[in-house]
C-alpha cells in the first residue's frame, strides 16, 4: 500500500480529536534539577534490572526542550497533547511542601501549548511515585489515598484555570500487575496485589472528588490498558489462565470505577481490604473512558506463578511489530465495542502505537512504512467501530517522541519523531508527515 494512503475516517465525529501522548519519566530527564525528589523509577533504574542499564536522567531532555517539542506538535497539527505530571517534581517528598520550581515547569509547558492552540490533557500518575512515599509503603499503605487526593488537589488548584482534561491514573492494571511480580514465582505477594488494587481504586475516586471540588468544568477519566487475553494453545489449562489474567488486566479497575463492583472472581480476595462505603468512594461519576490499546496478549498456564499464568507463544500466522507485538487491528475494533457496551462512556483512545528499532538511513531520514501501515489499519478499525455505534471521540498516538520504554530502556522506539540520544536532536519520521497529512485531511 502506498505510504501516502490515508485510513477511512468517514464515520468519525466532525469534532474528533487527534493527539499525541507522552509521560513525564519517559521524556523529561532533569531528574535532579530544580528540587525534584527521587521517584521509584530513579531507584529501580539503578537496581540493575533495566536490560540496557539506561536511566531517566536525561531521557529526551524535554524539561529543557519543551518549546521545541510543542513546535513539533504544532507542525503535526494535533488538537491535543496528553502528558503527565511528575509527582516528585511538584511534591519532592510526595506530600507536604510543594516545589514551586517544579510547578512552574508545568505552567510554562501549559502556557506554551495553549498559545499553540493545543489542548493539554493532564494525567496525574504515570508510574513515577515519589520514593519517599514508597518508603512509607507506597500503594500498599491505605494512606496513599489521601496522599494522592492532596496531590490531585494541588494540581487542580494550581493548573485548573488552564487545564480542564484530567486523567487520574495511566494503566493502573499494568503497574500493579508488573510491580507485584508478574510471571515471577512469588505466591506470597498475591494478597499485596489485591490490597494495592483496592487502594489505587480508592485513590482514583478520591482524586476525582478533589479535581471536581477545585475545577468546576473539569472533564475527568482514568486511562486503562485493555487488551484481549487469549490462550496460547488449545489446552483447557491455558484457557483458564487467560480467563484469570483477563480479570486482573482488563476489569479490576474499570469495573469498580465505572460500575461500582469488583469482578466476581476477585471479590473474596478484595474482601479483607474492604471497608464500609468503599465501593461508593471508588465509583465516582466520570466523563470518559481513556483506552490504551496495542495488541492481544497470549497467555499460558504456569501453576508455580502468582496468578497461575505467564506470557505464551503467539500464533505463528499473526504478523508482529519489530518488537514482537501482534498486529491485530480487529482486536482493537472489538475492544472498542466491548468498552462501549460494558461502560457506556465516551471513549478517547489515549495510546496506540508501533514499537521498532528504526534508525536514520544514509541521508539522515527515518523511513518507517511499518508504523504508517500499523496506524492506518488501527484507525480503519476504529472507524469501523464508530460505524457500529461506538462513541469514540479522540485518538492519540503513542508517542510524539522516541522515549524511555521502561524495562527496555531506550532500545524500543515508539515515536513519530526519532530522538538521537547522544545529541538529543529530533528528526520527524515519515510517519510524522503521514499523521500530519491525516489530521489536515480530516480537520482542514
Ligand atoms: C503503555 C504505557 O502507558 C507507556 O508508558 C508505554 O511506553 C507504552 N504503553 C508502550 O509500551
Amino acid at each position: 500500500m502506498p505510504t501516502t494512503q490515508l485510513p477511512n475516517t468517514s464515520c468519525l465525529r466532525p469534532d474528533f480529536i487527534w493527539g499525541v501522548s507522552t509521560s513525564s519519566f519517559q521524556i523529561e530527564g532533569a531528574t535532579q534539577e530544580d528540587g525534584r525528589g527521587p521517584s521509584i523509577w530513579d531507584v529501580y533504574c539503578r537496581s540493575g534490572e533495566i536490560r540496557t542499564h539506561d536511566t531517566g536522567d536525561v531521557a529526551c531532555d524535554h524539561y529543557h526542550r519543551y518549546r521545541e517539542d510543542v513546535g513539533l506538535m504544532k507542525t503535526l497539527g494535533v488538537q491535543a497533547y496528553r502528558f503527565s505530571v511528575a509527582w516528585p517534581r511538584v511534591l519532592p517528598l510526595g506530600r507536604g511542601s510543594a516545589n514551586e520550581a517544579g510547578l512552574s515547569f508545568y505552567d510554562r509547558l501549559i502556557d506554551k501549548l495553549l498559545t499553540a492552540g493545543i489542548e493539554p490533557w493532564l494525567c496525574l500518575y504515570h508510574w513515577d511515585l515519589p520514593q519517599a512515599l514508597e518508603e512509607h509503603g507506597g500503594w500498599l499503605n491505605r494512606d496513599s489515598v489521601f496522599w494522592f487526593a492532596n496531590y490531585a488537589s494541588l494540581i487542580a488548584r494550581r493548573l485548573g484555570d488552564r487545564v480542564k482534561r484530567f486523567a487520574t491514573f495511566n494503566e493502573p492494571s499494568m503497574f500493579s500487575l508488573f510491580s507485584r511480580s508478574l510471571g515471577k514465582p512469588d505466591r506470597g505477594c498475591e494478597d499485596k496485589l489485591h490490597l494495592m488494587i483496592h487502594n489505587v481504586n480508592l485513590a482514583h475516586g478520591a482524586a476525582v472528588d478533589a479535581l471536581r471540588a477545585n475545577v468546576i468544568d473539569a472533564s475527568i477519566g482514568c486511562i486503562h490498558n485493555r487488551q484481549p487475553c487469549r490462550p496460547s494453545s488449545a489446552s483447557e489449562a491455558d484457557a483458564a489462565a487467560a480467563r484469570r489474567l483477563d480479570v486482573y488486566w482488563n476489569a479490576a479497575y474499570p469495573d469498580p470505577q465505572c460500575r461500582g463492583t469488583y469482578p466476581i472472581s476477585m471479590r473474596g480476595a478484595i474482601e479483607p481490604h474492604m471497608q464500609p462505603g468503599d465501593l461508593a468512594r471508588i465509583c465516582r461519576p466520570l466523563d470518559w473512558f481513556g483506552l490504551n490499546h496495542y495488541s492481544p496478549v497470549y497467555v499460558k498456564a504456569r501453576p508455580d506463578s502468582m496468578l497461575g499464568y505467564d506470557f505464551g507463544d503467539k500464533p505463528p500466522a499473526v504478523p508482529l511489530t519489530p518488537i514482537g507485538w501482534p498486529i491485530e487491528p480487529d482486536a482493537f475494533r472489538k475492544t472498542l465495542q466491548e468498552v462501549h457496551t460494558n461502560y457506556g462512556l465516551p471513549i478517547y483512545v489515549l495510546e496506540n502505537g508501533y514499537g521498532d528499532f528504526g534508525q536514520p538511513d544514509q541521508t539522515g531520514a527515518v523511513v518507517d512504512p511499518g508504523r504508517i501501515d500499523f496506524l492506518r489499519a488501527y484507525i480503519d478499525a476504529m472507524n469501523d467501530a464508530a460505524s457500529s455505534g461506538v462513541d469514540v471521540r479522540g485518538y492519540f498516538v503513542w508517542s510524539l517522541l522516541d522515549n524511555f520504554e521502561w524495562d527496555f530502556g531506550y532500545s524500543n522506539r515508539f515515536g513519530l519523531t526519532y530522538v538521537d540520544y547522544a545529541s538529543l536532536r529530533r528528526t520527524p519520521k515519515s510517519s510524522f508527515g503521514w499523521y500530519a497529512g491525516l489530521i489536515k485531511a480530516t480537520r482542514p
